[in-house]
């Protein structure tokens, strides 16, 4: 038996968790419907539900025979509602397909309703006894420390690194401790923050600690920094008509008619005359509106002005003075499109009224 494995299980009878209303039994049924609420709530919350749940359903068979909605009212707060659904058609499935005996091969397990294979193996080994391994949040946490594998545990590589290190470590025998050690061992010692490592069984033999970087494991998932930009539209309007310009045909929206845009957020009528040779006079801004690009996030300012005077100076191909409609027709991008919505919804209140 790996050394990790006797004194997680050394350590487990001694200072583990062994009054857990799902412990103590070998009632398939029972440790399930415990796994799967432990999946995703916290054990202290989780207490109060099971008891109740159990109380109601104690068998497989009178949870198939139940309707979704009850069962859905016994789950109701703790969240997660699919896996109640689930729950459910299991416990349906195992009816009918099963003669309503719990299977007992990890294989059909897993082909089951909600049961992956951390939950599979947790039911295998605490039901039966078997050699398998589970991998949940807590477990990855205390591998990732005690071998020091960096890199973040829910990316596919790192994973099925860890799986197969957890493969590596399990013991032939007493398989219910030893999973209840992982688990307690990540609940009570290995935890997230402050872990305490004094008190650890596995401190002599912990690569984390002996490098001290308990502190940057496990590798926090890569926070995808989505950048946020800013531009604002300038909305040049002369009458029913506005301005929309071609953009260049490389780089975002190439190609299509969009508003004139800046980065410039005072004397735009300055930047109007500058750049496009029209008087034009700035009115109240219309909008904020945001807009999701794959890398990046547009926060885009619509900005109208009023232009008194369609000078000549705007007669190049790549400007185009047009009613909403004929705009509309064109194309444009996504925000464009959602700006002249708001223009079009503008003028038909005003000739409402
Ligand atoms: N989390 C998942 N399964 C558990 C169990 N059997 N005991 C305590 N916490 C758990
Ligand atoms: Fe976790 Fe510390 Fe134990 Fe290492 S020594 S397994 S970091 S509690």
């Amino acid at each position: 038996m790996s050394d990790f494995a006797k004194r997680l299980i050394a350590w487990q009878k001694q200072h583990g968790r062994h009054d857990l209303p799902w412990q103590n039994t070998t009632d398939a049924y029972a440790i399930y419907v415990s796994e799967i609420m432990l999946q995703q709530s916290q054990v202290s919350t989780v207490i109060g539900y099971y008891q109740k749940f159990m109380q109601r359903f104690p068998t497989l068979a009178s949870l198939a025979q139940a309707s979704q909605d009850e069962v859905l009212q016994y789950w109701s707060g703790l969240g997660y509602y699919s896996r109640a659904r689930n729950l459910h058609k299991t416990a349906q499935r195992i009816a009918t397909d099963y003669a309503g005996v719990f299977p007992d091969d990890f294989t059909v397990m897993q082909s089951l309703p909600g049961i992956g294979r951390s939950t599979a193996a947790a039911i295998a080994s605490f039901a039966f006894g078997q050699v398998q391994t589970i991998l949940d949040g807590n477990v990855k946490r205390v591998l990732a420390r005690h071998f020091r594998v960096s890199g973040w545990t829910g990316s596919k590589k790192v994973e099925q690194q860890l799986w197969q290190l957890a493969e590596s470590l399990l013991p032939q025998q007493g398989m219910v401790a030893y999973t209840q050690g992982l688990m307690d061992l990540g609940a009570t010692v290995c935890t997230r923050s402050h872990p305490k490592c004094a008190a650890c069984p596995m401190q002599s033999s912990c690569a984390a600690l002996q490098a001290n970087c308990v502190n940057t494991l496990p590798t926090p998932k890569p926070k995808k920094t989505i950048p946020q930009k800013q531009t604002t539209m300038l909305v040049l309007r002369h009458g029913e008509q506005i301005m929309l310009e071609k953009r260049p045909s490389s780089g975002i929206w190439g190609g299509l008619w969009s508003f004139p845009e800046t980065d410039a957020t005072d004397d735009l009528a300055a930047l109007v005359q500058t750049r496009f040779g029209l008087s034009a006079n700035s009115q109240a801004p219309l909008a904020t509106i945001s807009h999701a690009f794959s890398h990046y996030k547009l926060s885009i300012q619509v900005q109208p002005m009023h232009v008194a005077q369609r000078s000549s100076h705007v007669s190049e191909p790549q400007y185009s003075w047009l009613s909403l409609e004929e705009a509309n027709a064109a194309g444009i991008p996504t925000p464009v499109r959602k700006i002249l919505q708001l223009l079009l919804a503008e003028t038909q209140t005003k000739k409402s009224t």
